[in-house]
This record gives C-alpha cells, sequence and structure tokens, in this order.
C-alpha cells in the first residue's frame, strides 16, 4: 500500500544506503526500502545468531542483516559469479567479511550438501523454487527458526489482484504451490504479508 510504503525510514548507514542506490540503478535486484525494513524489524524481534541467505545478490541485505544483528554469521548463496564476486568485495568494504561464507552456485544443489542449525532463513533466491527448497531448509533449521520468504504476491499476480503475463504464469502457480504448502504445513505457523512484494513470514516449530 503506497501510504504504508511512504511510512518506511530505512535507519541504516548512508554508505549502504549509497550502495543499494547504485546497485538498483545497475539493475542488481535489491530488497525494495519496505521488505528490508520488515526483514530487519523481524531480525530484530527474533536475534538470530545463524542467518541462512539463498540470493546474495551483491551482499547489500546480507550487511544490513548483520548490521542488525552483531553477533550473527551470515551463510549466503548465489548463482551467478559476477553478484557473488561484487558481494565478496562489499563483505569486506563493510568489514564483515569474517562473519560470512559465501557460497557460489545453484541454492538447490548447495543446500542438499550443507549441514548445521540455522534460527534465521531469507528465502529470496528463484522464486520457482521456494517449495524444493523446503525439504533441505527443514533440516537446516532449528525448532523455532524463522523463515522470511520474500516477493511471494509478485506484483499482485499471485493474488490475481492484477493479471498475470502469460510468460510468467508458470513462476505464479509455483509461488502459489509453496504458499499453499507452507500454510498447510503444521510443522510452520506461516502468515502471508502485504508489504513490499509479499513476504510468507513463518515459524518452525520443529516436526
Ligand atoms: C532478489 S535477488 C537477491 C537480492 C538480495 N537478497 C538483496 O536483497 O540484496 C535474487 C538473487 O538470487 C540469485 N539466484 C537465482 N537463481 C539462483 C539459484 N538457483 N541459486 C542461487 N542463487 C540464485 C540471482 O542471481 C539473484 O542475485
Amino acid at each position: 500500500m503506497e501510504y504504508t510504503a511512504s511510512l518506511v525510514q530505512l535507519h541504516i548507514d548512508e554508505k549502504l544506503q549509497e550502495k543499494r542506490r547504485l546497485a538498483l540503478n545497475n539493475g542488481i535486484p535489491v530488497a525494495d526500502d519496505e521488505t528490508l525494513q520488515f526483514l530487519l524489524v523481524t531480525l530484530s524481534m527474533t536475534k538470530p545468531l545463524r542467518i541462512l541467505e539463498i540470493g546474495t545478490a551483491v551482499g547489500l541485505s546480507g550487511v544490513a542483516m548483520l548490521q542488525a544483528c552483531p553477533s550473527a554469521t551470515l551463510t549466503t548463496i548465489e548463482l551467478e559469479e559476477e553478484r557473488y564476486l561484487e558481494a565478496k568485495k562489499n563483505f569486506a568494504a563493510f568489514g564483515v567479511t569474517d562473519k560470512v561464507t559465501a557460497h557460489l552456485g545453484d541454492a538447490g544443489e548447495i543446500l542438499a550438501m550443507m549441514d548445521g542449525q540455522y534460527d534465521f532463513v531469507f528465502l529470496d533466491g528463484p522464486k520457482a523454487q521456494y517449495e524444493k527448497y523446503l525439504f533441505d531448509l527443514k533440516r537446516l533449521m532449528k525448532k523455532g527458526a524463522t523463515l522470511f520468504a520474500d516477493d511471494v504476491l509478485l506484483f499482485g499476480w499471485v493474488s490475481g489482484e492484477e493479471e498475470t503475463p502469460q510468460k510468467r504464469r508458470s513462476i505464479v502457480e509455483k509461488i502459489r504451490s509453496y504458499l499453499s504448502v507452507i500454510t498447510g504445513d503444521t510443522d510452520f505457523i506461516t502468515s502471508v504479508i502485504n508489504v513490499g512484494d509479499g513476504v510468507a513470514l513463518s515459524v518452525y516449530k520443529g516436526k
């Protein structure tokens, strides 16, 4: 909603804001202000120590998350090499390299090989794969962990408020399927929230 979006004031440092502006101008997909604000609010409430991010882009959401949670470490996965390399530069520029494990490759393949227990997951990679990732994410999430899945309403197409262009119908169906599975899964408690481009916020209750 335009009014609520107009109330967003991101209290992040100017250098990070400038990097976000630059990235957006260069066509890098970074979380919009409203979504980032909600992500930072959620992190401030949950205070995770181990964060997993799918979809690093150039590392700016990762930096923002680590600034909001100074005691946390971040594991993040990116498919595109150019973005991964830029993210590594950004992690160094913001002095967080020691807290970050950055993986280059396909999240589906990397998640399947990962172990460890995370208490916060920012799911912001390929939307069509969200449901497929759930199997490994459940294995990697602690009881009580938060799963923050971005872009689940996708320009109003998923809710049907806006007509979906023909070539985006398949991705919209896959997101609907993710929402149906995650809201119906009794191992989670989930709210779908109309903030930014839509967020599905889930808490893992454990099996
Ligand atoms: C929306 S962007 C991430 C934005 C970032 N989290 C931020 O807010 O600054 C999604 C990213 O996921 C990456 N991606 C796409 N497919 C992927 C895959 N199969 N595995 C890992 N990353 C992927 C894209 O290259 C893109 O950089």
